[in-house]
């Protein structure tokens, strides 16, 4: 790069990150991802190391955090608030660990290690044991006074006992996200604006000049170190300074622990990974600080950051790409699902260049429009989602996808049906691509598992025409497989060996690999045990007519008493929604077609009606919802029958107990709704106690 060119870029990455600065720290509204702010950054630093000769005083690199905003009175640092160094790597993390013991002439040494609060820093400063000031670390040798607001924090102790005359205590304020996630409902609700993340929220809340204001909000705060060494306390190790704190009456987190070197810290580093995503406070990373205090005073500081403690950051979870299409795929019920197409990300650890978007509402609802510049999320092991577009990005002329009025895949007709967000092409089995999810749902492992038979050949076999309906896979033959692309005799005949294994599946499998709608595993299962054989099914189904022979018919008071005794009516799961969905699909010719051809093929296994097994928990419906860290969902489900009880996947008046786990969501919140009782993974491991289970 010419020095013309350069000194033209430095400019303008000045003026970019100058803007971001004041978004993020004095408007508390980034419009950019961290990931994103830190790349200007690095560029902008990595060009003035390049030009010296263009170094300026006034450049963004030139100070650690935010600008005063003039708003607040100053507060001095005693001690200056410096920031960490991050690891975005293990070897980053080996590397740190090797200066460090190199440094001491040690080796095998210990860390206070402790998760990385994503918040705000903040100075607390005691005298006589009473709170007098907070301050926030502004640009690291002068904050802002927030005393007012952190005052109204309930987690800041506001006396101590047994305190030294004077104290600086150093943490985190931040907002839980649960806390976060009310406040943005409620800001919703009011037509307020909606913060970005718990920390811009935890940041705007603070620096409120109306300490009401921060009082409504549920901020918190965890202590994670000090400033100066108070005088008349002889502590030697980082850890128990945190005890001390904790002694005191400050929170600190409860994930703070020491670990030996840098196996230790790696270790720890996998083990909070993990809990992350269940943890009630964001985090961004762990910090490791060398533990004794003397090593750390002898390590001391490099520039901006001690040379005892790095941070080790978790990969971003948000990143930018440009939008290049909105998709449209065609699902097995004829759903027609937008998908983003982007540039490839890196985001959350793996490369995204696919995210659904649900439904067409949801694409105007957050005003999405090919070509635009997109925010990416990709949080642990959570699906990828396009968050936002960025609207100062937008190229002239671009513009929402129109809704497709056909099908993208068979040219059928749409239809919308009121009240719900989703397209569906009525074009049914003559739809391409609902045959191949057919066929594809059809084979998968929940249902008839047939090894082979996957994404690739379920469309293979569709766009030969060798597959119309699901009944045709029985009647493949050598020839025509091995006539694909790409497929020898050997796999062929294997193929062929685990279709003929399908044909005695057992009832649940066989009613669920039908694709029947609004029929999920739970459902097929309560169905194949209530009803033992198929025939039995499809008579409970079809007895359904008079109810749904008109729309209003349940309006009618005789036939809704009759309803509710239907054999149908009796299984927990199903309700007007399923019997609704089994009547259609049971007198819809078209299917009936297709199940009368399988059935010459296949003979689903009868079994006996479940009698009313004499378990504790006979009669009585659970649902599970939630992440148990204990065990599998199957496994807890399986105790649970034992027990006598029916497991069933949805909440409803009929539903008895539910035992919710980390996490849950919809069901939990239907189940508070009803009134139904809920317990918790502690009082399921109980309750599984209690009868012998565990
Ligand atoms: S120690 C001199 N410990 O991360 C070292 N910081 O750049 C001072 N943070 O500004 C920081 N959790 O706001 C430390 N357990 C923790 C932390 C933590 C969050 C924040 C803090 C600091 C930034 C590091």
């Amino acid at each position: 790069m010419d020095m013309d060119a350069a000194k033209a870029r430095i400019d303008a990455l000045r003026a970019e990150v100058a803007a971001h600065d004041h978004r993020y720290h004095v408007l508390d509204a980034p419009s950019i991802p961290d990931a994103e702010y830190d790349k200007l950054f690095h560029e902008l630093r990595a060009l003035e190391a390049a030009f010296p000769m263009y170094a300026s005083p006034d450049s963004p690199t030139q100070r650690v955090g935010a600008p005063i905003s003039g708003d607040f009175a100053k507060v001095v640092h005693a001690v200056p608030m410096l920031s960490l160094a991050n690891a975005f790597s293990e070897q980053d993390v080996v590397d740190f660990v090797q200066r460090a013991q190199t440094a001491l002439g040690q080796t095998n040494i210990e860390f206070s290690v402790e998760p990385k609060i994503d918040g705000l820093a903040m100075s607390l400063y005691y005298v006589d044991g009473r709170f007098v000031r907070a301050a926030t670390r502004g640009d690291g040798e002068v904050g802002e006074d927030v005393t007012h607001s952190v005052r109204t924090i309930r987690s800041v102790p506001l006396k101590l006992t047994g305190a030294p005359a004077e104290l600086e205590v150093r943490g985190e304020a931040y907002m839980p996200r649960a806390g976060f996630e009310a406040f943005n409902q409620r800001a919703r609700a009011a037509g307020e604006r909606e913060f970005v993340n718990p920390r811009n929220a935890a940041a705007g809340s603070i620096r409120q000049q109306d300490p009401s204001a921060a009082a409504s909000r549920p901020l918190a705060f965890f202590a994670y170190g000090i400033g100066a060494a108070p005088d008349g306390v002889a502590i030697s190790r980082h850890s128990a300074l945190l005890r001390w704190l904790r002694e005191l009456g400050f929170p600190v987190a409860p994930e703070v622990g020491v670990a030996t070197g840098a196996t230790g810290c790696l270790a720890y580093f996998t083990e909070i990974g993990q809990k992350r995503s269940s943890m009630p406070y964001d985090i961004d990373g762990v910090v490791y600080k060398v533990d004794r205090l003397d090593w750390q005073r002898e390590l001391g500081f490099i520039s901006r950051s001690p040379r005892w403690a790095i941070a080790h950051k978790f990969p971003a979870e948000e990143a930018l790409t440009t939008l290049e299409a909105i998709d449209i795929q065609v699902g097995r019920t004829g759903a027609l699902t937008p998908v983003a197409r982007m540039t490839p990300v890196f985001v959350g650890g793996v490369t995204v260049t696919n995210a659904t978007l649900h439904n067409f509402d949801e694409i105007a609802r957050k005003d999405l429009r090919p070509g635009d510049t997109v925010i990416v999320r990709r949080a642990g092991d959570v699906i990828p989602e396009v968050v936002r577009p960025l609207l100062d990005r937008r190229r002239e002329g671009a513009a929402l996808p129109a809704l497709p009025s056909a099908c993208p895949v068979c040219g059928s007709a749409v239809e919308r049906i009121e009240d719900e967000a989703v397209i569906r092409c009525t074009g049914g089995l003559v739809c391409p691509a609902q045959r191949r999810e057919a066929l594809r749902h059809y084979a998968s492992r929940k249902a008839l598992n047939i090894e082979g038979v996957g994404d690739k050949l379920c469309e293979q076999l569709v766009e030969a025409g060798l597959v119309n309906s699901i009944a045709d896979i029985y009647a493949l033959t050598m020839p025509q497989l091995t006539g694909l692309d790409r497929m020898g005799e050997r796999s062929a005949s294997s193929i062929l060996s685990e279709i003929d294994k399908s044909r005695t599946p057992s009832l649940e499998r066989f009613l669920f690999g039908l694709g029947i709608r609004d029929v999920g595993e739970s459902t097929a299962k309560a169905l194949a045990r209530h009803f033992g054989s198929f025939d039995a099914v499809r008579a409970a189904a079809l007895r359904m007519a008079p109810y749904f022979a008109t729309s209003d018919a349940l309006k009618d008071k005789a036939l809704k008493t009759a309803f509710a005794a239907e054999p149908l009516i009796q299984i927990p799961d199903v309700g007007p929604v399923v019997a609704q969905s089994l009547y259609s699909f049971f007198s819809d010719p078209r299917s009936v077609a297709i199940v009368d051809a399988l059935l010459l093929a296949v003979t689903p296994q009868s079994q006996v009606p479940a009698a009313q097994a004499d378990g504790p928990l006979s009669g009585q419906t659970v649902v599970l919802t939630g992440t148990l860290s204990s065990m599998a969902r199957d496994v807890a489900g399986a105790h649970l029958e034992a027990l006598g009880a029916k497991v069933s996947g949805s909440v409803s008046k009929k539903t008895h107990l539910v035992v919710a786990g980390a996490e849950a969501g919809s069901k939990l919140a239907k189940a508070q709704e009803l009134g139904i009782p809920v317990i918790d993974e502690a009082g399921f491991l109980a309750l599984l106690a209690e009868h012998g289970r565990i």
